[in-house]
């Protein structure tokens, strides 16, 4: 099997994951638990990209190819990690018993991005 192929199953697993996450949102813990140990794969997952293909060279070289699919790819993961450290953040403010609408909101452009990031990715593996 190729490492992309294994990296496209490594994603997929923590999609479902971060779905089954929200779906027990209601058992707090359990819910902080996976959505922290989503963000910790998904960290990993570009770190292991990083080595294996040259993550942050492609960045940079999307950043001299604008609105290429590998530029909007880019962009829109980097907005997906300011968006994991909103949302996590935001989750802790909930779970220390200070609820806020920002965090479903947040939530959702989140997991926007995240669809988006991901099948893009299988149009440029
Ligand atoms: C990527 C990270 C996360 C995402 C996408 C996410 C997503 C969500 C969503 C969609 C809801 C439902 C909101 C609503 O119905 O108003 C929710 C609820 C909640 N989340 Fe998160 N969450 C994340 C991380 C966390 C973390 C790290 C914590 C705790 C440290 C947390 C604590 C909570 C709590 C306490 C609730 C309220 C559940 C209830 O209604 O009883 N979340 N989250």
């Amino acid at each position: 099997m190729s490492p992309e192929v294994i990296d496209q199953i490594a994603a997929s697993v923590v999609l479902a994951a971060l779905v089954g996450g929200v779906s027990l949102r209601r058992r707090h813990r359990l819910h902080a638990a996976i959505m922290c140990s989503c963000f910790a794969a998904d960290l990993a997952l570009v770190l292991r990209i990083e080595v294996r293909a040259g993550a942050l060279a492609q960045a940079a070289e999307a950043a001299f190819a604008p609105r290429t699919l590998l530029f909007w790819h880019v962009l829109v993961a980097l907005l997906l990690l300011a968006l994991y450290v909103v949302a996590l953040w935001l989750g802790y403010r909930m779970y220390t018993g200070r609820r806020t609408p920002w965090h479903l909101r947040v939530a959702v452009a989140f997991f926007a991005c995240r669809l988006f990031v991901f099948v893009t990715s299988f149009f440029l593996g």
